[in-house]
């Protein structure tokens, strides 16, 4: 496998491959990952739903990163969209910040994480939870409008291999998240974000998380999306996004 990443750790069960690579020392781009993470965690506190031995469960951990965070993320999910399309699935597209949908429903949730010191990002711990082999039954309990690649193409789906594919993928990308090559990786990030120029609702914590209906304007270079409510633009820097 890809030599960008220093070690490979495959685990049978643990409770969450985030809070394994956050607690515990690993050298600088490390993987961990699960079919049975039973423990997940997804953005805003919630729960990330395990569907025992059909889902993976994938981190990466960055020693003392050189850039915004948000970049990861962003790698991580172009990965997705690429390995998807290798599987027939061209329709796949970001939620942002962190949501990989298809227009079927959710497909992937990504959550970045971090560790600071004295202003410095000692660490970042980047997760991805994939829905593969889950059908519609296993993801009924899940409130939203979600899918899997086996619900997308028909068939079931060999895990490793797939897995295997996404590691390559996501070393492509992760290597564009670098400052060299950094706008390149934004392009497609911002290109393959079908949210901009739609009308949506937004659930923005720093507002209450009140719902706010208006149209999203653009993705600035940082990775900030902007809101317009009517009355203002206003900059969106952690929040819910939903096109209506
Ligand atoms: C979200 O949609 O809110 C983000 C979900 C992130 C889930 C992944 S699964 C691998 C990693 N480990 C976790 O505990 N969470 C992330």
């Amino acid at each position: 496998m890809s030599e960008y990443f220093k070690d490979i750790i495959y685990k049978e069960e643990i409770d969450s491959t985030n809070t394994y690579l956050l607690d515990n020392l690993f050298a600088d781009r490390t993987i961990v990952y699960s079919f049975n993470q039973n423990a997940g965690r997804g953005r805003l506190d919630r729960v990330w739903n395990n569907i025992a031995g059909k889902n993976l469960a994938l981190s990466i951990c960055f020693l003392k990163p050189q850039i915004n965070p948000i970049w990861f993320t962003a790698a991580i999910a172009l990965a997705l969209i690429e390995t998807l399309e290798s599987y027939g699935i061209a329709s796949a597209w970001i939620k942002w910040p962190n949501d990989v949908y298809t227009d079927n429903g959710k497909i992937a949730g990504i959550l970045t994480e971090g560790q600071w010191t004295s202003g410095i990002n000692m660490k970042s711990v980047t997760g991805i939870g994939i829905n593969i082999n889950a059908d519609r039954n296993d993801l009924s309990m899940i409130d939203k409008k979600t899918t899997s690649v086996f619900l997308e193409t028909g068939r079931s789906i060999d895990i490793k291999k797939f897995t295997e594919k996404f590691i390559e993928y996501a070393a492509k990308y992760l290597r564009m998240a670098d400052i060299k090559s950094i706008e390149q990786l934004k392009k497609y990030w911002i290109d393959h974000s079908k949210v901009v120029g739609k009308n949506a609702v937004l659930s923005d914590i720093y507002r209450g998380s009140e719902k706010i209906y208006g149209k999203v304007e653009y993705i600035d270079n940082d990775g900030y999306l902007y809101f317009n409510d009517g009355a203002d633009v206003f900059k969106v820097v952690t929040g819910d996004i939903n096109i209506i």
